[in-house]
C-alpha cells in the first residue's frame, strides 16, 4: 500500500500512517509468518501480540466462545506469546513489508514492562504499546496496572528508557475509573492512548451449572462493545485532548467514522478481522467507505474530522 493515501493519512504518537487502520493486538502477531500474513491485508501498521518476558502457553480449553451472530467473542486465552526473545523477528518481518511495527508489551511487574519494552526498542520497534488492560490473565494487564499510581509508574519508567513512542492501552475496568488511569498514563509520558481493550465479562453454562470457559477471567470483544469504546474515546478526548487510537467493536466504515468524530486519529480492529473470511477485502472496503464519507461530509482530510463532534 502506498505510503500516503492522501485524505486518509494520519499521525498518532509520532507515527506517520498512510491511513488510520491497524490490527488490534491479539490478531495473529505471534510469529514471523503471522506478521507477514497481516502485512498482506493492507493495514497501515501492524501490532504484535502482547509479548511478556517469558513465553506463555494458551490456557486450558475451553478458552474461547464464538458468538458469530453478535459479531463477538469471549476469550480467556491468557496471553499466549513467544516471549521477549522472538521480538526481533516480528519487528524484522514488519519492516521487511515496509510497515511500522508496534510491539505490544505485557508484564506482571514494573520491571517486566521495562525489560520487554527495552527489548522492543532495541529491536527497532516503531512504537511500544503497553497493555495495561488485558482482562484475561490474572497478574497481568488489568491486574498489573490495577491503580492509577501503578499505571503512572509503568508508563514513566518505560518512557524513561525507550526511544520509541510509548502508547498506553487502557480499558474500562470494574475497579478503577478510566479517566483517572488515562490522566496518569499521560502524566507518565504516554504519547498516545489506545482505547479500549476487551471488556471484563463472564459467560455461564447453565446446563452444566458452571462458568462457560476454563477461567473466569474473560474478555468480551466485537460489535457489542462498540458504544462502550466510543464513550471511552469521547470522554478521554474531551478531558485531555489526548492522541487516541480507537478500538472496540469496529466492523464497518460507519463505526470507524464514529470513532474519528469522537476523537480517534487512528483505529484498531481485532474481532472483526478474526471473524472475517477475507480480511484484505474487509480492510479495503472499510477504507473506501471512510474515504467516501470524508468526501461526502466535506472534510478535506481525516485530521479535520478528528474530534469534530466536540466542536459543534
Ligand atoms: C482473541 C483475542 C486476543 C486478544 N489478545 C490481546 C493481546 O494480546 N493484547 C492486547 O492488548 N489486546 C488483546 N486483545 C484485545 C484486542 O486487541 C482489542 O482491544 C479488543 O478485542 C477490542 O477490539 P475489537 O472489538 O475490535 O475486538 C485480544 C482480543 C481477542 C478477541
Amino acid at each position: 500500500m502506498a505510503k500516503s493515501q492522501g485524505r486518509l493519512s494520519t499521525e498518532v504518537g509520532g507515527l506517520a500512517l498512510a491511513h488510520p487502520l491497524m490490527n488490534g493486538s491479539g490478531v495473529l502477531g505471534s510469529t514471523r509468518q503471522q506478521i507477514g500474513t497481516m502485512c498482506s491485508w493492507g493495514l497501515a501498521a501492524v501490532v504484535t501480540k502482547t509479548i511478556t518476558q517469558y513465553p506463555r502457553s494458551v490456557s486450558r480449553p475451553p478458552n474461547i466462545l464464538y458468538l458469530r451472530e453478535l459479531g463477538a467473542l469471549i476469550n480467556s486465552l491468557g496471553l499466549p506469546n513467544p516471549g521477549v526473545e522472538r521480538i526481533g523477528e516480528l519487528v524484522e518481518e514488519g519492516r521487511r513489508c515496509g510497515l511500522p511495527v508496534i510491539v505490544s508489551v505485557g508484564g506482571s511487574s514494573v520491571e517486566e514492562y521495562v525489560r520487554v519494552a527495552s527489548a522492543a526498542d532495541e529491536a527497532g520497534a516503531d512504537a511500544v504499546e503497553l497493555n495495561l488492560s488485558c482482562p484475561t490473565t490474572p497478574g497481568y494487564g488489568l491486574d498489573a496496572a490495577s491503580s492509577p499510581q501503578l499505571v503512572y509508574r509503568i508508563v514513566r519508567e518505560v518512557s524513561a528508557v525507550v526511544r520509541a513512542p510509548v502508547i498506553a492501552k487502557l480499558g474500562v475496568s470494574l475497579r478503577v475509573g478510566l479517566l483517572e488511569l488515562a490522566g496518569k498514563a499521560l502524566e507518565g509520558g504516554a504519547r498516545a492512548l489506545t482505547l479500549i481493550n476487551s471488556v471484563e465479562a463472564l459467560a455461564v453454562d447453565p446446563e452444566n451449572l458452571r462458568i462457560a470457559l476454563s477461567s473466569s477471567s474473560m474478555g468480551y470483544s466485537g460489535t457489542p462493545i462498540l458504544y462502550i469504546g466510543l464513550r471511552a474515546v469521547y470522554e478521554v478526548f474531551r478531558e485531555y485532548g489526548a492522541e487516541v487510537i480507537g478500538c472496540g467493536g469496529i466492523s464497518s466504515w460507519r463505526d470507524a467514522a464514529s470513532y474519528v468524530l469522537a476523537g480517534a486519529r487512528a483505529l484498531q480492529v481485532a474481532t472483526a478481522l478474526m471473524l472475517s473470511r477475507n480480511p484484505k477485502a474487509f480492510v479495503e472496503e472499510l477504507l473506501k467507505g471512510l474515504s467516501s464519507w470524508l468526501e461526502s461530509r466535506g472534510f478535506r482530510s481525516l485530521r479535520d474530522a478528528v474530534g469534530y463532534i466536540h466542536r459543534v
